[in-house]
């Protein structure tokens, strides 16, 4: 099993912890006894996290409160994965959307918005997906313990998507990188999973500036109780991507495979719904 046995020295270190999917991932992660490390920047979110997987599991959470779009907080986090014998995975769910026609974020705030998109979902989980492969690859040859990575992606990630053209972009970054060396990482010991789910109910449309997660048909809105238990599956097996929910899958296939020259302009009309 690519995530070694839990144990008090097998903890799991979680961004985006605070809310949402991350939340979940830690409940789960914690349901089959892993200690976790929990980050993100509410504090105050994350202790009451802690102290809820405390009452359920017995567990200890340690809560670590870091700004993962500054250069400190992500120096701050890396050095934990580097550091901490103790970390046998690392969960990289932390991330944000932006909605909105690129041309009407152009202006200060508009490009202060997608420059922290870009921070968060693309050089923080890059930044500390390097350091997890190094720490681990390096422990597993060291002590023989295995060690997995779980990288939260998107459907968004399986093409160009207009009206959120810099969330999709950043998501088939991480799909793809994270693909590549889960590829590299064969043999060693240590997995990389990617987690691509579709709509699901989280703070995500609030922080994003949308309420289409409200008007969309239940169908395709998931809970993040699904996909974390999806996600945390895939992990503890090593799996090398999981797409949570058969509307999802299709959603993906069809991403992949229809011819961008019909694909894009039917995306630009349908996105004025989501914008
Ligand atoms: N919800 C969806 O429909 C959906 C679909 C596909 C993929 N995803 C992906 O799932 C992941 C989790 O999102 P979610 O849906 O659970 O949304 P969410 O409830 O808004 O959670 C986002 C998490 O990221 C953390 N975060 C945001 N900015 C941060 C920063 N600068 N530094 C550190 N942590 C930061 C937030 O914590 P703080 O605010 O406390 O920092 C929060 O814990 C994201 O990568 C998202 O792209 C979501």
């Amino acid at each position: 099993m690519p995530l070694p046995p839990p144990g008090p020295d097998a903890h799991v270190l979680v961004t985006g912890a605070s809310s949402g999917i991350g939340a979940a991932i830690a409940r789960a992660l914690a349901a089959r006894g892993y200690p976790t490390m929990l980050v993100a920047r509410r504090e105050e979110a994350l202790t009451e996290l802690a102290a809820e997987l405390r009452d359920r599991s017995g567990l200890t959470s340690e809560v670590h409160a870091a700004d993962l779009g500054a250069d400190e907080g992500r120096d701050t986090v890396r050095r934990i994965v580097l550091d901490d014998e103790r970390v046998v995975g690392v969960v990289n769910a932390a991330g944000l959307g932006v909605t909105g026609r690129v041309a009407d974020l152009a202006d200060e705030d508009g490009r202060a918005a997608l420059d922290g998109l870009v921070r968060l979902n693309v050089l923080a989980l890059h930044d500390l997906t390097i350091a997890a492969v190094g720490a681990l690859v390096h422990r597993a040859e060291a002590t023989r313990r295995t060690g997995a990575i779980l990288n939260v992606s998107s459907i968004t990630a399986f093409q160009p998507l207009p009206g959120v053209a810099s969330y999709a972009a950043s998501k088939a970054f991480v799909q793809s990188f994270s693909e590549a060396v889960n590829a590299e990482l064969s043999g060693t010991g240590v997995t990389l999973t990617t987690l691509s789910p579709g709509l699901t109910r989280t703070g995500f449309a609030d922080a994003a500036g949308t309420d289409a997660f409200e008007q969309a048909p239940d169908v395709f809105v998931g809970e993040a109780t699904d996909v974390a238990e999806a996600g945390v599956a895939a992990m503890a097996a090593g799996q090398r991507t999981v797409v949570p929910g058969l509307v999802n899958q299709l959603s993906a296939a069809g991403g992949r495979l229809a011819p961008r020259s019909l694909l894009l302009p039917a995306v630009n009309t349908a996105m004025d719904w989501f914008t």
